[in-house]
Formats: structure tokens, sequence, C-alpha cells
């Protein structure tokens, strides 16, 4: 496995990676890899013959006071893990290889409305900079797939919309969150919970399930009993001893208020435990109904 540190190291490992494979595949990363993270790297391998993956950190994803001194940096486990599933090339670059002028003054790229939306409106420039890094990835890797985790729904389905839009010759996969046996979703922020919050992390994918089972079983669809829905998993969640930033059906592929004739649906919700933001989502496809 090669390591580049910096874009003259990517350059000379892109050149040597593309006389033996044919089809590389990107898997971006902030690193602190857990199972999830893997799983993705060996789904990217039956997408390509070269699986490249990259960690950075990206401070224009963060806002004020968010994580971003704090976020975990664990580059030697992760090296000795992506090594351990096979990657071919991890990229580890620093600030200046990412943003050569400052991450202020650095072009950005947005997704508009569904950018602003969710995790968009609780975390104001989350996205533009998802986006923006993301964009930065693809032009220096040029890889030919990308493979994203559905547990951040709203960012995958934002990096299919900036391919799309910019006409990038990449195909975007997404790939089933990595839970744990209580059902929590792998998450590099797990690690913030304190023992007591460990325990009642648990009920937000208790919650998106019950939403789920509810959803099933209602015979055609009502505008109301979704909405009733939802203000029951909130009041669930809050009686946890979670604060909810949102808990909400939306439509798959645009996360649009569901209409009455729309069977992908997926539930999202963002609530805070203490001072950990945890993000998890649930997708619910109807049947037709006869
Ligand atoms: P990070 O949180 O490190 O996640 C990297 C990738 O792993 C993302 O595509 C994410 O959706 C996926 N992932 C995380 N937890 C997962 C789980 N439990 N199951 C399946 N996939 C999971 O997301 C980012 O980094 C950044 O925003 C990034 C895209 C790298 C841009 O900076």
């Amino acid at each position: 496995m090669d390591i580049a540190h910096n874009l003259p190291e990517l350059d000379a490992a892109l050149e040597k990676l593309g006389r033996r494979v044919a089809r590389k595949v990107l898997v971006p990363t902030m690193g602190n890899l857990h199972d999830g993270h893997l799983r993705l790297m060996t789904e990217a391998r039956r997408y390509g013959d070269g699986v490249v993956a990259s960690i950075y950190v990206n401070p224009m994803q963060f806002g004020p006071g968010e994580d971003f001194a704090s976020y975990p940096r664990t580059g030697e486990q992760d090296i000795a893990q992506l090594q351990d599933c096979g990657v071919d090339l991890v990229f580890m670059p620093e600030l200046s290889d990412i943003y050569p002028r400052g991450v202020d003054a650095h072009t950005v790229v947005e997704v508009p409305g569904l950018g602003d939306i969710l995790c968009g409106a609780s975390r104001p420039g989350h996205f533009r900079g998802v986006t923006t890094v993301v964009n930065r990835l693809f032009n220096l890797i040029a890889p030919q797939v990308a493979v994203l985790g559905k547990k951040d729904y709203q960012q995958c389905l934002l990096i299919k919309l900036m391919v799309a839009d910019l006409g990038m010759p990449i195909e975007v996969v997404g790939v089933d969150t990595v839970r744990g046996d209580d059902g929590l979703a792998l998450s590099s922020r797990n690690g913030y919970l304190s023992e007591a919050e460990r325990v009642i992390a648990p009920k937000l994918y208790e919650t998106l399930s019950w939403m789920a089972g509810q959803i099933l079983g209602q015979r055609g669809y009502s505008g109301d009993f979704v909405a009733g829905v939802e203000r029951q998993a909130w009041d669930r969640l809050e009686a946890s001893g979670f604060k909810p930033d949102y808990v909400c059906v939306r439509r798959q592929g645009d996360l649009a208020i569901p209409q009455a004739d729309d069977q992908e649906w997926v539930i999202l919700a963002a609530a805070r435990l203490g001072k950990t933001r945890l993000i998890d989502n649930l997708e619910v496809n109807l049947k037709p109904s006869s």
C-alpha cells in the first residue's frame, strides 16, 4: 500500500497505480476508522481494481465552536487497518495541499436548496465545506467511482447532485449503514459519549425503527398521520435524554416532504446527547396500496 502525504507524492503514486489499474475507486474519510469505513473499503473493491482512501479532517466543514480541534486523529492505526483491507493508496494531505491559498480564499462548491435543509440548517456552511473538499479530492484523484456511506444520507445525496450538476464522469455509490449489535450506527463521534450516554444512544435507531413500524402499519398516506409520528418520535427522544435537531420523514430522492404517491421514504434524525451530535436514518419502502 502506498501512502501519499502531499501532492507530489500523490501524483507519483497515482501514476504508478494508473499503470496497473483501469478503474480507481475513491473512499473519502476523515480518519479514525471504524467498521463502517472499512465496509466502504471492501465494497469499493467490487466497483474497480484500484482502491484509494483519503484521510483528511476538513476544517471547512466544521462550524465555529464545533469539534474540529478535538476530532480524533488516529493516523497510524488507520493506516494499519487500510493495509489489512487491501487498499492500494492512502492520501493523507496537509491543509496546504487542499487549500493552497487558505481555507477562506478557496473557491467553494455549493449545492443550493438541498444543502440548506436538515443538517444544513443545523450546521450552516457544513455542506459547502463537504462538497468543496470532495470536489477537490475528485479533481486531484480523478476516480471513476466514489463510495460513500448512507449513514450520512444527505451528504451522499448532495455529492450525487454535485457530480451530476458539474458533469463529472464519476459513479457515486451509497453503502448501507453499519451498526453495532444494539443498532447504534457506527460513528467516529460515538467515542465522545460517556458510558451512561452510550447506553442511551441506541434509542435513536430504536425511535427510527418505531417510526418505520408506524408508517408501514398505516394504509394510505396521510400528512397528518406522518406529522403525528414525527411529533411522538421527538417526544420519545426527549424523554430518553436527547435534544433533537430534527426528526422527519422525507422522500429518498430529494429529501422533500413525501406526497401521496411517493413510495420511497427515508426517516432522518439528528439529536444531541450531552455534547455529542448523532445522526441516523432509515429507508422505508412502501408497497403501492392495492
Ligand atoms: P467520515 O465521517 O470519516 O465518513 C467517511 C465515510 O464513511 C462517509 O461516506 C460516511 O458516510 C461513511 N460512514 C461513516 N459511518 C458509517 C457507517 N456506520 N456505516 C457506513 N458508512 C459510514 O463523511 C465524512 O467523513 C466527510 O464529510 C467526508 C465525506 C470525508 C468529507 O470531508
